[in-house]
């Protein structure tokens, strides 16, 4: 299994580059031109996490564990594919899904000890709660890894993230990232042209990503309401 920095060939301008540790953290994309319907199928894993503390690596269930549904993702805005992640080169859905929402960026990253110095300080950095002023998009090609999320309610998410997953999260939403006690994983990492991976961590109430989210989360409750 390489764990290199690689090269990839996508037929959409495909821009291929070393990684840079440092970036990794904030990286997001600006929000989408185009909507597109999401996998129906739910393959992807999330719960509610329990409060805790200790190994960030582990999954932190609650006892008993509370599953959260793939609307309840969608209601805060996460949006969620299963591809084919051996093949992404040619992989024909994930051609579309980058058409149709301009994200026309790619690069790659692969995350293990081995690669990585201070792995345990930059782990801990990557869990520090923040947002960004555009869209986190990341497709997980080998390992596995956590990402948390918070709910209207301000609950954490935890989003297990493996091959196949590509997921979405929204400008403004608080959200951290962690390895699971695998230590590894390579993430494909999308953007809207030029990537800007600046966060902002909580709190960020006044940021316009920030109110912009919130916004849209009250919009929907208000649809919401209005059908009944
Ligand atoms: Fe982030």
């Amino acid at each position: 299994m390489g764990r290199g920095p690689s090269k990839v060939a996508l037929p959409i301008k495909p821009r291929p580059r070393r990684f840079s540790f440092l970036e990794f953290p904030w990286l997001c994309s600006r929000a989408s031109p185009a909507r597109l319907v999401p996998s129906a199928a739910m393959a992807i894993e999330a719960w509610f996490m329990d409060e805790s503390g200790g190994d960030q690596r582990l999954p932190h269930h609650r006892s008993p564990p509370e599953f959260v549904s793939l609307d309840h993702l969608a209601d805060v805005g996460v949006l969620y594919w299963k591809l084919n992640p051996s093949d992404y080169e040619n992989d024909e859905e994930l051609r579309k899904i980058r058409e149709a929402r301009g994200y026309n960026y790619m690069d790659l990253l692969d995350l293990c000890p081995e690669k990585v110095d201070n792995y345990e300080q930059k782990l801990k950095n990557f869990y520090t709660e923040h947002i960004h002023g555009d869209e986190e998009i990341r497709y997980c090609l080998e390992g596995s890894g956590y990402f948390d999320v918070r709910d209207k309610e301000d609950r954490w998410i935890r989003i297990w993230i493996k091959p196949g997953d590509l997921i979405v999260l929204p400008a403004g939403i608080y959200h951290r990232f962690t390895l699971d006690t695998s230590n590894y994983i390579k993430l494909m990492r999308l953007f809207v042209g030029e990537p800007v991976w600046t966060a902002f961590n909580r709190p960020q109430e006044d940021h316009p990503a920030r109110k912009q989210y919130t916004g849209s989360l009250t919009e929907k409750a208000g649809v919401a309401l209005a059908a009944h």
